[in-house]
């Protein structure tokens, strides 16, 4: 009776080991779910996720963020056109994570990180910035130091085909605070004329948050697009039970 017994739970463990192992863990080891939306336990596991996410999953089909690739970005302005090519941003994997914010109910999920950022690539840039007409072309830098980003996303639950429910991105929004300073290294601003070129690129950078608020704001729609497509390709492949341990709301 007693050896019966023994067997019928021996069987059992053995069974739910080899589900176990047929249901493989599909999210990486570096993340850290949660057992419960607690800011302090989000931030952690964000914290602990970020640098490797960064890196990009490719067994995910979840892309590089640092660097990632800007292949051409053109940004048509009052008055001026700059065309970015063959561009590089880094800098994501170390970002600072300030506050990140679950609100399973209300489906809405809060970040707010703390980032330097390095863009590097190819200019033209052909029209009037501020009062200089402008017609360069050459290399371009841009560091952004300790800027603020602030993400807002109004996410929605799916099931996959498996009937595992996943996150979807429904919307977002974003605050950028430009942070302490912005510095440009922008080399051939006036075509054949160093000095000019110095000069301007100089009182761009004693000038530097006016300049960003006239062109920055397209630069950074561009990378939180990046941003948020990358989240959406990792959401449709890591099902919910996987992230978070928290039973969500039945929708
Ligand atoms: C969640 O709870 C499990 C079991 O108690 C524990 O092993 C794990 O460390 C907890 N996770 C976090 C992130 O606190
Ligand atoms: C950004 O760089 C500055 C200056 O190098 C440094 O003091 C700061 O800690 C960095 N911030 C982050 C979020 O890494
Ligand atoms: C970002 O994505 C939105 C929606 O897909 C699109 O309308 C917008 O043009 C994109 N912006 C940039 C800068 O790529």
């Amino acid at each position: 009776m007693c050896e019966r017994i023994v067997l019928v739970v021996a069987v059992t463990l053995v069974t739910i080991s080899f589900v176990g192992d047929c249901t493989a863990k599909i999210a990486p080891d570096f993340i850290h779910p949660c057992n419960t939306t607690e800011p302090a336990c989000l931030i952690k596991a964000t914290r602990d996720a970020i640098p490797e996410f960064a890196k990009g999953i490719p067994s995910l089909g979840v892309p590089s963020l640092d660097p990632f690739v800007i292949d051409e970005l053109p940004i048509q302005l009052p008055g001026i056109k700059v065309t970015f090519r063959e561009g590089k941003a880094s800098g994501l994997r170390k970002c600072e994570v300030l506050n990140v914010e679950a609100f399973l109910e209300k489906n809405i999920f809060n970040l707010q990180v703390k980032c330097n950022i390095t863009i590097k690539g190819k200019y033209t840039a052909v029209g009037r910035l501020l009062l200089f007409p402008i017609n360069g072309e050459g290399e371009s830098k841009i560091k952004i130091i300790n800027s603020i980003i602030g993400l807002n996303i109004k996410t929605k639950y799916y099931k996959d085909s498996e009937g595992r429910d996943h996150f979807g991105i429904k919307s977002f929004k974003h605050t950028f605070d430009y942070g302490e300073r912005i510095i440009y290294t922008i080399t051939n601003l006036f075509k054949g004329n160093p000095e000019l070129s110095n000069t301007v690129l100089q009182f761009l950078n004693e000038n530097w948050r006016v300049v960003t608020e006239e062109f920055g704001q397209p630069v950074v729609d561009y990378a939180l697009n990046v941003t948020i497509s990358t989240a959406k390709q990792f959401f449709d492949a890591v099902p919910i039970d996987e992230l978070l341990y928290v039973p969500i709301p039945s929708y």
